[in-house]
């Protein structure tokens, strides 16, 4: 009794005492992730961000452990049995490529936490090719094969082996596991990218080590996958490490193995993962799909709204660029109608290097004409007009009738919200201003400039008394009388005038012409006639066979040289011919030139009446009817005898000039051009 009632005491106090012994030596840890955990790493193993412990990258023919830190006692005393222990841990073995492939993992036992020190691929980073098959390796692991190497006797490129201080398997199974409720195994792709659950098991009294696998949803299998029995006391030393070891492949692509948590009992069942508080595998296997719509989808998305952005810009430009303005009425003169787009891909976009000249109103480029090739030159004109742009263009269409072999032909007209364009006929050697004055790179010869006075004086009795209606020009000048091939003179740049008097331009007067070209009872009255045309016919008259311009500015305007003041003193002091251009020298002859320049003077007189007309004009200068004394006409009209245009005829001018604070007048005259049909 007593000796029960001591063995019983004994006993109640010893057991506790070994529980609590065995609960205090034996190691167990757990890693639900590994942030801020302190493992031995070595090789490529690392700790994401995240806390994944990333065993590899795809770094080729490495190797990488990563062990619990501390060495843990799995026996008593060298010669005692090995102890019980139980692990679990949850991994992912992510291909970069699919179909890539790499030797595999293990979970290892070993005495150190490096274990091989040369090439170790095929070997998991457990052994090299001196330490496989030793039994001094003292190692014992289970691997995680995705790579069938014959050599070791490999089932597959998808198995789990235990292994005994060789890669050699012990045993081995494909990857698979039995559900709790079913009775065969089901199939695993370790290398699916897939997360799963490894337990690894030893019974230290049975003598028993069972490895079961499973996928990360499912219940730990009541059947394990292997079931080796087998003694580690001899492999297992007192002291050992525990941890993964891993080796990459020969290529740079590869598998990327995770472990997601780990733990670990010694003498005990691990304690069981919580699985919902592993850190998140990177999403490897949707990479593609992920990558389409972290980075592919914005930047296509942004590719889209970018496209459409410039197709709308491009379309509204377009739109823009050809926009112009058509009325109903103006179907009516359809083939005079040209389209804003021809004309702009005609003169290249308005570039500056079609343009032909530039004046007060307007700039004139060249062009051709996309549909048929024909050489234009277009004038645009700015305008603002509401009112009068009907009749206008009535007129400009209906002047775009005109025939005549002196005159440019206007070809017809397009309008735009502040412009106006007149498309004329090329004339290929421009103006006639530019064969005249300021030093020109060739000079008319008399009988070339008798013919262009000829052809201008027809024009012009074309437009005044030929015609079906009585046209007056308005702004008859050199600058204004083009070249063709032939050098023939052509009236160019009429009805032009017309768009001024419809007070369609700003900042001028109803008054449209030129300085030195404007007779006085025009800038008194503002009524132009075919009277006031002879007015300015009788300056060009003059430029012509001088070679100079009506006025010649000084910087004071009481010195500005006027040139039929000179002319007229000329034919005073008994010597016309004197007013001939310098740069004839004694080339021309004398009776047309004495008679081109007195009907010059004929032609700037003041008084209207005394202006011959132009069929009269034509008359003197085909030489069938002579050309009255023109003393007796200035005798006639003024006491100081300057009756021609001069002195009050150009007072009146000036005192116009100066009222009319008009800047585009100035600015015409500065130019002397009022470009025409170029
Ligand atoms: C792989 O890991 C190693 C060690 O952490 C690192 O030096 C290397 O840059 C990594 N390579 C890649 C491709 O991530
Ligand atoms: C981490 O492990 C080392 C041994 O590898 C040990 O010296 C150190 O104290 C450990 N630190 C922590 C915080 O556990
Ligand atoms: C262990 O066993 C060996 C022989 O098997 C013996 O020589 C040695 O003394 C033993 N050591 C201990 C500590 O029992
Ligand atoms: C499982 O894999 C093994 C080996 O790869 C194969 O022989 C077997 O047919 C597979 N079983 C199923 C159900 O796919
Ligand atoms: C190992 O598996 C066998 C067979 O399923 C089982 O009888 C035994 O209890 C298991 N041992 C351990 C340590 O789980």
């Amino acid at each position: 009794m007593s000796f029960r009632l001591v063995t019983a005491i004994l006993a109640c106090f010893l057991v506790p005492v070994a529980v609590c012994a065995a609960a205090s030596d034996d190691v167990g840890f757990i890693y639900q992730g590994f942030q801020s955990s302190n493992l031995s790493l070595y090789g490529l193993a690392k700790i994401t961000n995240n806390g994944l412990l990333q065993i590899t990258n795809n770094t080729k023919l490495q190797t990488a452990y990563a062990f619990y830190p501390n060495p843990i006692n799995f026996k008593k005393t060298s010669n005692s049995s090995a102890f019980s222990f139980s692990t679990q841990f949850v991994f992912a073995m992510v291909p970069d490529v699919p179909g890539a492939t790499s030797p595999g993992m293990a979970f290892v036992i070993a005495p150190t936490r490096v274990l091989a020190r040369g090439p170790s691929t095929k070997f998991l980073g457990l052994f090299d090719e001196t330490t496989n098959g030793s039994p001094k390796n003292h190692v014992f692991s289970v691997e995680l094969d995705t790579f069938q190497e014959q050599e070791f006797g490999d089932i597959n490129d998808n198995h789990v082996g235990i292994d005994i201080n060789s890669v050699k398997s012990k045993v081995s199974q494909p990857a698979s596991y039995q559900a709790n409720n079913k009775n065969s195994f089901d199939n695993l792709t370790l290398s699916s990218g897939q997360q799963m659950q490894l337990w690894v098991e030893y019974d230290g009294v049975d003598r028993r080590i069972n490895v079961t696998l499973a996928p990360i949803v499912a219940a730990k299998p009541n059947t394990p996958l292997l079931s080796l029995s087998y003694d580690l006391s001899p492999i297992l030393l007192q002291t050992m490490y525990v941890g993964f070891s891993s080796s990459t492949s020969p290529i740079e692509l590869g598998i990327v193995h995770f472990i997601l948590g780990w733990s670990f009992k010694m003498n005990g069942d691990a304690q069981a993962l919580d699985l919902s508080r592993l850190p998140k595998l990177p999403r490897f296997g949707h990479k593609k799909v992920s990558k389409f719509f972290t980075v592919g989808l914005p930047l296509l998305s942004l590719l889209f709204l970018l496209i459409v952005a410039f197709g709308a810009a491009y379309y509204l430009r377009r739109k823009w660029k050809y926009a112009e303005v058509l009325e109903e009425w103006e179907h009516a003169y359809g083939p005079h109608r040209f389209t804003y787009k021809d004309l702009y891909i005609a003169t290249k976009g308005f570039t500056e290097k079609e343009l032909l000249g530039e004046g007060g109103f307007g700039r004139v480029y060249k062009g051709v004409l996309p549909t048929n090739r024909v050489e234009v030159a277009v004038k645009k004109v700015s305008h603002q007009a509401r009112q009068g742009i009907r009749e206008f263009i009535a007129e400009i269409v209906s002047l775009g009738r005109l025939r005549h072999r002196n005159l440019v032909p206007l070809l017809g007209y397009c309008r735009r919200k502040r412009e106006l364009l007149l498309v004329y006929e090329f004339m290929s050697k421009g103006s006639l201003d530019r064969f005249l004055f300021n030093q020109p790179k060739r000079t008319l010869n008399w009988s070339e400039r008798f013919r262009v006075i000829r052809g201008v004086a027809s024009g012009l009795l074309y437009l005044h008394e030929e015609w079906e209606q009585v046209v007056i020009h308005r702004d008859v000048k050199s600058s204004n009388v083009l070249l063709d091939d032939e050098l023939n003179g052509r009236l160019g740049d009429f009805g032009l005038a017309r768009l001024y008097d419809h007070g369609t331009l700003p900042q001028t007067t109803h008054v449209a012409g030129s300085l030195g070209y404007l007779a006085p009872e025009y800038s008194r009255t503002g009524r132009a006639t075919t009277r006031t045309d002879v007015y300015a016919f009788g300056a060009f008259l003059l430029e012509v066979a001088c070679g100079r311009r009506p006025i010649k500015h000084r910087a004071v305007p009481e010195e500005n040289i006027i040139l039929v003041d000179l002319v007229f003193s000329c034919w005073k002091a008994g010597n016309i011919l004197q007013a001939v251009d310098q740069k004839l020298g004694t080339e021309y002859v004398k009776e047309e030139a004495d008679l081109v320049l007195k009907l010059g003077l004929l032609c700037s007189h003041s008084e209207p009446e005394i202006r011959p007309s132009m069929r009269q004009v034509l008359l003197y200068l085909e030489g069938s009817v002579a050309l009255p004394d023109l003393s007796v006409l200035a005798m006639g009209v003024s006491a100081v005898g300057l009756g021609f245009g001069h002195p009050a005829g150009f007072e009146d001018i000036k005192s116009s000039f100066a009222t009319s604070t008009d800047k585009s007048f100035s600015y015409t005259v500065e130019d002397s051009i009022l470009s025409g049909g170029r």
